[in-house]
């Protein structure tokens, strides 16, 4: 795949790494994109770098356009390793004039790679470097994704490079975002969204508002990931204004894991329940669904019904997962609710319980445990409890 022009002098000129498939806990079946841009002006500038290992796909797009060792500067938006893995091969390749990154984004840069003696050149946000023809603005976007994150800012081209804001894990073979199916794309924006943001969306509310403080037109979005965003700009700014603000639809996911069926017959009779009562219900067993996949589907869902069966006195390793990985990414405002059979103890639930209360979810009320097979009475009082989810769903 060729290099490819965005603007007029800009290009994107990144690598595609089609076989990855866990990206720090998060599923990418599709693999992804590490983006990188030039701009060629006066002065030359890449804006990021690659995961290490796709220096040389890197180095060979630039060389379609220009001599690598004619780049003046090299922005660092995002210090992560799979925008900085090659950044010691690209440097040793340019041996640019300026490193571009910033304050946080020096500390972080030091921290991985030990080298003082870089040209570093630290901005802050609103400052502005000029090309020759061309201005770049940058604005620091503190936890999108990391401390050091920011954006650069073509002004006379419109174009928001946004590292890992507004991307997406997509290894397509094309590059800009109208090229693509529109439902694919925007699940697969929703599923980064879900699974690397969500945590900071407060933070994120905050910047998108900063944004729209400094009134810059945006005309097109270049993140590090996945497609650009040139026919519909505003379709995946929206769309994370919305999923920063945490709106959620008349929709419940109950999630489980079962160990004989018994808690999986719960989970059909609520999820029944949930139905009859006229909300949309995801069904998602752990043994079929990655984690990551579930926090898709919690995203913009009203409620979450957490079923887990009694192993050892506690969960079933696969829910003690996803309990650990929704609790950090912390989606709030949710409707909760527990159930499982058991043995003995019936722990599972009752820690489910502890997990909703700690989660500050308005609790839809006590598990519901079920002793070791439900009878068809139980089976009724699960339909029920499904019923009642739906009803709070619906307030
Ligand atoms: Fe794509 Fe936070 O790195």
């Amino acid at each position: 795949m060729q290099a490819t022009e965005l603007k007029k002098g800009i290009y994107w000129v990144g690598a595609l790494d089609r076989g990855v498939r866990d990206f720090h806990g998060y599923s990418t079946p599709l693999g992804t994109t590490y983006n990188a841009y030039l701009l060629v002006d006066e002065k030359v500038v890449l804006f990021d770098t690659v995961a290490k290992g796709f220096a040389p796909e890197l180095l060979a797009r630039i060389s379609e356009i220009i001599d690598p060792g004619k780049i003046d500067y090299i922005v660092v938006n995002h210090v992560e390793l799979d925008h900085t893995g090659s950044l010691p091969e690209i440097i040793e390749a340019v041996n640019p004039e300026k490193i571009i990154c910033s304050n946080a984004g020096k500390k972080a840069l030091l921290a991985h790679f030990h080298c003082e003696d870089w040209p570093y050149e630290v901005v802050a946000t609103g400052q502005t470097i000029s090309t020759g023809t061309k201005n770049i603005k940058f604005i620091e976007t503190k936890m999108i994704h990391w401390p050091d994150s920011m954006f650069s800012y073509v002004e006379e081209d419109a174009l928001l490079i946004s590292q890992d804001g507004f991307g997406l894990h997509w290894a397509t073979d094309e590059r800009f975002d109208d090229e693509v199916d529109q439902g694919q794309l925007m699940r697969e924006a929703a599923k980064y969204y879900a699974n690397i943001l969500l945590l900071y969306s407060p933070l994120i509310q905050k910047a998108l508002q900063k944004i729209n403080q400094m009134e810059i037109k945006i005309d097109m979005i270049a993140p590090d990931h996945g497609v650009i965003w040139r026919s519909r700009p505003d379709k995946i700014v929206n769309a994370w204004d919305e999923w920063s603000r945490q709106v959620a639809v008349d929709k419940a996911v109950v999630v489980y894991d079962t160990m004989w069926r018994s808690t999986e017959l719960m989970a059909n009779a609520i999820a029944k329940g949930i139905s009859e009562a006229g909300v949309e219900v995801k069904l998602m067993p752990l043994s079929q669904y990655h984690r990551s996949d579930v926090m898709t589907e919690v995203l913009d869902s009203k409620a979450i019904v957490f079923g887990s069966a009694t192993l050892n006195n506690g969960l079933m390793p696969r829910m003690a997962d996803m309990l650990t990985y929704l609790k950090g990414l912390r989606p709030a405002g949710k409707i909760a609710a527990a159930f499982g059979s058991y043995g003995w103890g019936g722990e599972a639930p009752r820690l489910l319980d502890t997990f909703i209360s700690e989660m500050k979810y308005e609790s839809v009320g006590e598990c519901l445990r079920v002793n070791y097979v439900p009878t068809p009475e139980n089976l009724d009082t699960c339909v029920e409890f499904g019923r009642k989810v739906g009803e709070m769903v619906k307030g």
